[in-house]
């Protein structure tokens, strides 16, 4: 098995948690005698500081050449009055549309060891598990036309065509078929055409899979119900920026935004990056969760390289070193665990994960 895994650690606390996933990464590949061939390039501030632009050519070259790329965060406060393409965000999104990526995978669950970090109550959580796919390629995001003009004047455009919703919808029920076969599509249907439109071809799509169960939500009343009674859910398919919206919501759920992951599939080349972005305010100071930045190196195991049994025990690691009672300062909890360092959360899970490939290896072996 090779691999050629282009790693982008971006700003703020990106190069802190990429450099575990990477890690875990080559402890995998140490193990299990693969080959994992990992280039570093540079994207967002880091990037407009060296080389002038947000997503410059070179790094975008070896994304595209790549079997996989492995993202940290964009972001950096400095950058924050450019606009348009100079954004550290606008070359994350230019990435993302280059790659091809349309179903960003974001799966939200809450882990036993850690129930009592989430402000909702224990028993609210309890066995909740949820993929959240989420539109990455259309709607308001890249929508033409958009402007900002002098006069105090802007905006962007909503759209939809039905073969985005149509490809989008495909992969959400046929995730459903690997988990519990239930799609709750997320929409704004009694307001806008572009929800008619989803809702109309999310209909659609549902007649091919009869034995996936389909409902519709509003976004309004689903953000609530999300947080009330999340074990309800399975897998839940919306558009960008709700997606956007609601995986930050989800995060809650687990307890923090550092345990979120997510996989863009679909298109040439697939995107793995946590869920959260630099968190300027605890970059530098080795506080950062690198678990969403691990899971992201997990699913890329699943998805790009069908090593579904390494990608398994990356995600086992990561419970055991929960359960260990190792954390960063985002998961101290209402049990007031004591925190330690972002290093010592990868050095934990690279010793997990290595102790269970190399178990699983001599029960084989005998
Ligand atoms: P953020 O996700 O960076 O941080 C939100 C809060 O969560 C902060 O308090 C932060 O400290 C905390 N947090 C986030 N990740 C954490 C982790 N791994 N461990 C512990 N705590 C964590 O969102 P923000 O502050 O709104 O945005 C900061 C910058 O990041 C902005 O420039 C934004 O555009 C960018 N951003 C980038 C991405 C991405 O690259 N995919 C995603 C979201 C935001
Ligand atoms: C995310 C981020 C990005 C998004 C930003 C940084 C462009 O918030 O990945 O969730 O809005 O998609
Ligand atoms: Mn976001």
């Amino acid at each position: 098995m090779k691999l050629r895994i282009t790693v982008l650690p971006g700003d703020g606390i990106g190069p802190e948690v990429t450099k575990q996933a990477v890690n875990v990464l080559s402890a995998v590949s140490e193990v299990c005698g693969y080959e994992f061939r990992f280039e570093h390039h540079r994207i967002g501030g880091a990037a407009i500081e060296a080389e002038g632009k947000p997503l410059p050519e070179r790094t975008l070259a070896a994304c595209l050449e790549a079997d996989a790329v492995l993202l940290g965060a964009v972001g950096d406060r400095k950058y924050d009055h450019l606009t348009g393409d100079m954004r550290c965000e606008a070359g994350l999104l230019a990435l993302r549309q280059a790659l091809g990526g349309f179903a960003n995978l974001r799966p939200v669950k809450a882990y036993e060891p850690i129930a009592d970090c989430s402000p909702l109550r224990e028993d609210v959580i309890r066995g909740a598990d949820i993929l959240i796919v989420r539109e990455l390629l259309g709607g308001l995001y890249f929508g033409e036309p958009r402007e900002l003009n002098a006069q105090g004047y802007a905006h962007n455009t909503m759209r939809y065509h039905r073969d985005e919703v149509e490809r989008v919808s495909h992969i959400a029920f046929q995730e459903a078929r690997r988990r519990k076969r239930k799609v709750t599509s997320v929409d704004k249907a009694n307001v806008l055409e572009t929800s008619q439109l989803w809702r109309r071809t999310v209909t659609e799509v549902a007649r091919q899979y009869p034995d996936v169960q389909v409902e519709h939500a509003y976004v309004d009343s689903f953000s609530m119900q999300l947080v009330t009674t999340p074990s309800r859910y399975d897998v839940v398919l919306t558009e960008n920026l709700f997606g956007d919206i609601l995986s930050d919501e989800a995060a809650v759920i687990s307890g923090s935004l550092g345990m979120l992951a997510s996989a863009s599939v679909g298109g040439k080349v697939e995107l793995y990056e946590p869920v959260h972005g630099s968190a300027p305010d605890i970059a530098g100071k080795s506080m950062a969760n690198p678990f969403g930045a691990i899971q992201s190196a997990a699913m890329l195991l699943r998805y790009t390289a069908g090593l579904y049994h390494e990608s398994e025990k990356i995600m086992q690691a990561v419970d055991r070193t929960l359960a260990r009672g190792l954390v960063t300062p985002d998961l101290t909890g209402r049990r007031h665990r004591p925190s330690v360092s972002t290093e010592a959360i990868g050095q934990a899970a690279v010793e997990s994960v290595t102790d269970l490939l190399q178990m699983q290896m001599a029960y084989h072996a005998v």
